[in-house]
């Protein structure tokens, strides 16, 4: 049986100091106050009504995203991926943990097409791809739950138009968006392309283990019933264990109590590169999902905790100073692997150097391991409440289980705080009044009234020139 990943709360504890850390009689008291609503959503995932669970697809679904795949294989030396968010976020984590960032430098020797996310509205970045790329090449995706997301459309349309007028084969192009009525929809219909539907209701952030991520993972090679075995499993082991045992529940109910007495900032601290995506991955559905200011009964609570995502051992020698010595606001999560696909020998090339010769014999493996552990003790000294996640390796099926894992862990927070995990309605204002100042045409009523607003905006503005 394929191990999943293991949780170490051990150092959010500590009797002696309950200011910064949860004591004994505490963590015991969580069993009894929220065993209830960590049964709920034990249940919604039974059920399979929470909209997580939608991730599961159909054989059915499944092969469709092969087959699809199976009509670009071998016809491209590149891939495009168009998306923001939630949309490109999961694809660009799992490119990174198991193809690694020099991917495109050998995709095309092991038959594989390479791979450009753009996933900004940049006319520089824009303006250089579109001019780089050779499009009778170059396979096409744009993926937008909404279908109308403005800098993903932006994109599909400037890149569309360049695909068109360069020769390439339309119909080839992949859509993946919401079955909806929407506007995507239509286009797709009128260009007679591939379409791909999200199931309704799984919101674009968790969108990882669905045809959003499947659809550009199979066309590197990556297995997605690998990433689907993951998830599956841990979705039964959430299931089937107790909460006085359950890494969600343990850590849930944790990262909720830490919050409350203001450790407001929570950081990802991946070991190493392989993570270094998940980790935004992450930065992003913890934000959009626990940031609210209203919870499910309307009441003003301002929810929500920061998170930032750190690359060890990189970061060491960038935030770590102000982690240890700064501020004492925040709870650290590491994340390492404990079985690297490979690694590299550490010889003794300078015996006659001091700095230079205690490396040899060691691993470069075993190097990381060692910063890790020296990091989170120097932090737990300082009195910075620190948890670990450790992967037996790294593999699809060991990130699907981590996929469902943080995705289970942050609607259980969720569940805590009273708040909805599945929508973004802060988001929505800046996007409605990019819509008006842009001239969407469904959008002229509130055109003048943001207009205005904005005219005053700028007005109030004290700008000093050098
Ligand atoms: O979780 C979300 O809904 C967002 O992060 C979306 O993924 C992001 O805004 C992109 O939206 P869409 O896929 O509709 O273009």
């Amino acid at each position: 049986m394929n191990e999943t990943l293991r949780v170490d709360i051990g150092h959010l504890l500590n009797d002696g100091d309950t200011v910064n850390f949860i004591s004994s009689p505490v963590f015991e008291s969580f069993y009894k106050k929220y065993s209830s609503s960590f049964n709920e959503i034990r249940l919604s995932l039974e059920n399979k009504t929470s909209p997580i669970t939608r991730s599961f697809l159909t054989d059915s679904s499944l092969l469709t995203i092969k087959a699809v795949a199976e009509t670009l294989r071998g016809k491209y030396e590149n891939i495009l991926l168009l998306g923001i968010g939630g949309s490109t976020l999961g694809f660009r984590a799992i490119t990174q943990a198991l193809k690694g960032p020099f991917y495109n430098l050998e995709a095309l020797s092991c038959g594989w097409p390479r791979v450009f996310v753009l996933d900004n509205v940049d006319p520089i970045l824009a303006k250089h791809l579109g001019d780089l790329l050779d499009f009778k090449k170059t396979a096409l995706i744009y993926i937008s739950k909404s279908g109308s997301t403005p800098e993903p459309a932006a994109n599909f349309i400037y890149f569309y138009k360049k695909y068109r007028e360069a020769g390439g084969y339309v119909k080839d192009i992949v859509i993946i968006c919401d079955p909806g009525d929407n506007g995507i929809n239509h286009i797709a219909k009128k260009i007679g392309c591939h379409i791909l539907h999200i199931p309704s209701n799984l919101p674009g952030r968790y969108t990882v283990l669905s045809q959003v991520g499947f659809l550009p993972l199979e066309l590197i090679g990556i297995n997605s019933k690998d990433l689907l075995d993951g998830a599956t499993r841990m979705h039964n082991a959430i299931l089937n264990t107790p909460p006085h045992k359950n890494a969600v529940f343990i850590l849930g109910t944790c990262l909720l109590e830490l919050a409350s007495r203001g450790k407001s900032i929570h950081v990802l601290f991946n070991y190493g590169n392989s993570l270094s995506e998940f980790g935004l991955w992450f930065v992003q559905l913890w934000a959009e999902s626990l940031g609210k200011s209203k919870s499910i009964t309307g009441t003003v609570i301002n929810a929500g905790t920061t998170p930032l995502t750190a690359l060890g051992a990189t970061d060491q020698h960038s935030l770590l100073q102000l982690f240890k010595e700064g501020p004492n606001d925040k709870v650290f999560g590491f994340i390492t692997i404990d079985n690297f696909p490979s690694d590299v020998m550490l010889t003794d090339e300078f015996p006659h150097e001091v700095e230079y010769s205690y490396f040899a014999g060691h691993t470069m493996g075993e190097q990381l391991k060692i910063e890790q552990i020296s990091t989170e003790m120097s932090l737990v000294r300082a009195k910075r409440p620190c948890y670990r996640i450790v992967l037996p390796d790294i593999s699809a099926f060991t990130l699907g289980a981590l996929f469902y894992f943080m995705e289970s862990l942050i609607i259980f927070v969720a569940k805590l705080w009273q708040i909805n995990p599945f929508d973004q309605p802060g988001v929505e204002e800046g996007k409605n009044m990019t819509y008006s100042l842009m001239g969407r045409k469904d959008y002229t009523s509130t055109r003048l009234q943001y207009e205005a607003e904005l005219a005053s905006f700028n007005a109030k503005r004290r700008i000093f020139q050098l």
